[in-house]
């Protein structure tokens, strides 16, 4: 019966979107003139609270033109479950009033032909949106557009099942974010000694008894990005690059698109846990921000920031109050000003709400686990771990003080830290309602994206460590048994070791190609000099960590998607690297290869469009490594929705009734604003 649906909805897809875009696209999900936003192959928990978009889209000019320019307002739609009679969207979810008519126009551009001659392609649109509906009864449903009369367009929509029992209290998920296979080979060749080919010790992550592999694309791109991969990973629910916890829409508005509810906003109406998350990203970063965003831009930093602490205040939503621990850097959104939500002082409005403040990790050390706890330790993100433990010379010079005094912040947590003192307030919190913990390692991508492979590494190898920590701080909480832990990423970027490269014959040579003689393969490679201990040289960062980060010998590694830049491949022991730079008299968005950059290496061009300064995502499916209670459902592959729906399964989170919806569906209020910032679809930064 499914499988039926399917192939049908497929085919109808397929024989309509002959002028759907590629690099640029309407509406991604949308390939025809009408629009079901959930859309076509969208899986739902049972329970689970969404909003429901239709948009009619009339082409005013460019290859589509239909209809003179004037959307189809009287259009209706349906839903039926599992071949059943069909009702009207309102009848169904028992709306008492029919939500209003919007409007709106917006542009986009068919092709690169058509950005670079400025011709844009201007829809208009009349829309209406539902908001806050579930659905309870596991099956297949199809939702039916109808409009400029005898036009339709369906989704099939599939409700998992019900799990029978709630297996875990807790779950812990880490996210390497940026992180593969590859990269953990290499951070596990850099930091474990090996004799004729044996590792004497190995990864923490290395002892994980069940590993799987999730896909990682976006909902409209095979690309995607840390915001709509972590909402995946976090609600079921793919989305477009830059949007979290909704479908994106056509509309100006960034915060109006149509919304799904995240395991988080699950978890604290279920079951009433405590949750947390902790990242060495600003905490307004996508990967951290997506547990409680709602928005078609995770730029709008100060916004979620303000959504994370007091829930989505304008529209109808789950009632939220607040994570019980909150960790990382990003004081830009909590010090008044341009970057707070309103220029208000966040850590005040966090301290309204009972929250202990720390500023740094002697204090973090000291708050109470009984209160909630916010955690800001500095301005942007935090400096990665090879600073931090290996260099903390480039420190100093930072003014990146979370008090906003124009200083350095030193007393700075850790990941491990950071994470610890988590799983204590929320082990306390939480009680026998259990705890959801996330844990991001941001700088694995953030490094990878500057080509610093030294650095990207040295923060996976802090994530290891956090995993160690965490297993044995759960065990001696009582808690192993009942926590499910998850290590994982979001998307990967092209990396890999393909030999090692000897600095000091490198540097001593004087053009590229005598260069790229230093670089040692298969045989030539040789052995790890990064856990040969050097007389005089102790970094005091212990076991499972380099003994030598600066070794004559170096991994040669990189492929794929980089600008311009030179390769040494030795560590950069007064910063992170940035590879391309632009140059006095050429365009602001054209870059080269960074003549500061390692000059003692030779120039490998770029292969990615030279507006890009550094290293993107690329395509590969990425590890999920599983502990604990429902380990075994996480071997194979699958979608990184699948992770959501293992996750809640686990936690019971499927829903038959919906007793603790208080405020049913409601047509939208406080409609209406338009941000006027820029909702442009065909150009987004990543
Ligand atoms: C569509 O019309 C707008 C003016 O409303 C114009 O700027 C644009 O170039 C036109 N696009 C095409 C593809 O003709
Ligand atoms: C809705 O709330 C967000 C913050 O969560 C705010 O940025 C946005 O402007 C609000 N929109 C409207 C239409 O009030
Ligand atoms: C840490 O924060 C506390 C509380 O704000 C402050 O009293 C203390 O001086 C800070 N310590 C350092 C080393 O900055
Ligand atoms: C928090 O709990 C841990 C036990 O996991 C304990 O060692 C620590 O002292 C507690 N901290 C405070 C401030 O109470
Ligand atoms: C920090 O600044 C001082 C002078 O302002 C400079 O001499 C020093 O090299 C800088 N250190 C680093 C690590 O950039
Ligand atoms: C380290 O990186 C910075 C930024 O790219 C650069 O200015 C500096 O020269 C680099 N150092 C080395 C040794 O390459
Ligand atoms: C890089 O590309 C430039 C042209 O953009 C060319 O002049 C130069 O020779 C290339 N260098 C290498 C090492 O391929
Ligand atoms: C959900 O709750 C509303 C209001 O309590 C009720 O009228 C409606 O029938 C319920 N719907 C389902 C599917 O249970
Ligand atoms: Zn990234």
């Amino acid at each position: 019966m499914l499988r039926k649906l399917n192939l049908i909805a497929v085919s109808l897809a397929a024989s309509l979107s002959a002028v759907s875009g590629q690099t640029f696209q309407r509406l991604g999900t949308c390939p025809t003139l009408g629009c079901v936003l959930p859309p076509d192959q969208q899986d739902f928990l049972p329970g689970q609270q969404f909003d429901i978009r239709f948009e009619v889209h009339a082409p005013k000019n460019g290859s589509e033109a239909f209809n003179n320019g004037v959307p189809d307002e009287q259009f209706t739609a349906t839903i039926a479950k599992d071949g059943g009679k069909a009702k009207s969207i309102a009848e169904y979810f028992d709306v008492s009033a029919e939500p209003a008519l919007e409007k709106w126009t917006f542009h986009w551009y068919e092709d690169l032909f058509a950005h670079d001659a400025k011709t844009p392609s201007v829809v208009n649109v009349a829309s209406k949106i539902y908001r806050r509906v579930a659905l309870y009864e596991p099956g297949a449903y199809i939702v039916t557009l109808n409009y400029y009369s005898g036009k339709t367009t369906t989704a099939t929509w599939v409700v998992r099942p019900i799990a029978k029992e709630k297996k875990a209290k807790n779950v812990i998920f880490f996210v390497g974010d940026g992180m593969t296979t590859n990269m953990i080979t290499a951070a596990r060749l850099l930091a474990h000694k090996s004799i004729n080919g044996k590792y004497q010790s190995l990864m923490a992550i290395d002892k994980f008894p069940v590993v799987g592999h999730h896909m990682s694309h976006s909902i409209d791109s095979f690309i995607t990005d840390s915001a709509n991969s972590a909402s995946a990973l976090y609600s079921g629910h793919k989305s477009t690059v830059n949007a979290m916890g909704v479908y994106a829409d056509s509309s100006p508005d960034l915060f109006d698109d149509p919304k799904v509810e995240t395991i988080v906003e699950l978890l604290k109406r279920i079951w009433g846990s405590s949750w947390g998350a902790v990242s060495t990203a600003f905490i307004a970063d996508a990967t951290p921000i997506a547990l409680t965003a709602h928005t078609r831009s995770r730029y709008a930093y100060g916004p979620l920031i303000d959504q994370a602490l007091n829930g989505v205040s304008n529209y109808s939503w789950t009632e939220m109050d607040g994570p019980d621990a909150y960790f990382g850097g990003g004081a830009e959104q909590f010090l008044p000003g341009s970057g707070s939500y309103l220029g208000k002082d966040y850590y005040a409005e966090f301290a309204k709400k009972g929250y202990s403040i720390s500023l740094n990790k002697t204090s973090l050390e000291k708050a109470s686990n009984k209160t909630k706890a916010l955690g800001i330790f500095c301005k942007s993100n935090l400096p990665v771990w090879l600073d931090r433990n290996i260099f903390p010379a480039n420190l100093k010079n930072l003014t990146n003080d979370p008090s906003g005094a124009k200083a350095s912040a030193t007393d700075l947590p850790g990941l491990k830290e950071m994470t610890l003192k988590a799983i204590d307030v929320l082990h306390e919190r939480g009680g026998d309602k259990g705890f959801f913990l996330m844990s991001e390692a941001a700088s694995i991508d953030k490094q990878m994206h500057a080509l610093d492979y030294d650095r990207a590494l040295g923060d996976l190898l802090e994530m290891d460590d956090t995993v160690r920590a965490a297993v044995e701080k759960l065990k001696a909480l009582g808690e192993l048994e009942n926590t499910l832990i998850i290590v994982s990423a979001d998307h990967g970027h092209g990396f890999d070791v393909f030999g090692s490269a000897d600095t000091k014959y490198m540097a001593a040579q004087d053009d590229d190609r005598h260069k790229r003689n230093a670089i040692g393969v298969y045989q030539n490679s040789g052995l790890s000099q990064y856990t040969v201990e050097q007389p005089g040289i102790s970094y005091g960062t212990g076991a499972n960590f380099p003994v030598n980060w600066d070794p004559r010998y170096v991994i040669a590694a990189g492929l794929g998607a980089n600008p311009d830049h030179r390769e040494y491949y030795g560590v950069n022991k007064t910063g992170s690297r940035v590879p391309a730079t632009t140059i006095k008299g050429k365009a602001s968005d054209d870059y080269y290869v960074n003549p500061n950059d390692h000059p003692e290496g030779f120039v490998v061009n770029g292969t990615l469009p030279t507006n890009e300064a550094q290293g993107v995502h690329s395509l590969t499916d990425v590890p999920v490594y599983a502990m604990g209670p429902c380990q075994e459902t996480f071997g194979g592959t699958y979608g990184n929705i699948d992770v959501f729906y293992k996750m809640a399964a686990c936690l019971g989170l499927g829903q038959p009734t919906n007793k603790t919806i208080t405020s049913g569906c409601q047509a939208e209020k406080g409609k209406g604003k338009d941000t006027g910032k820029g909702k442009d679809k065909n150009w987004v930064t990543i």
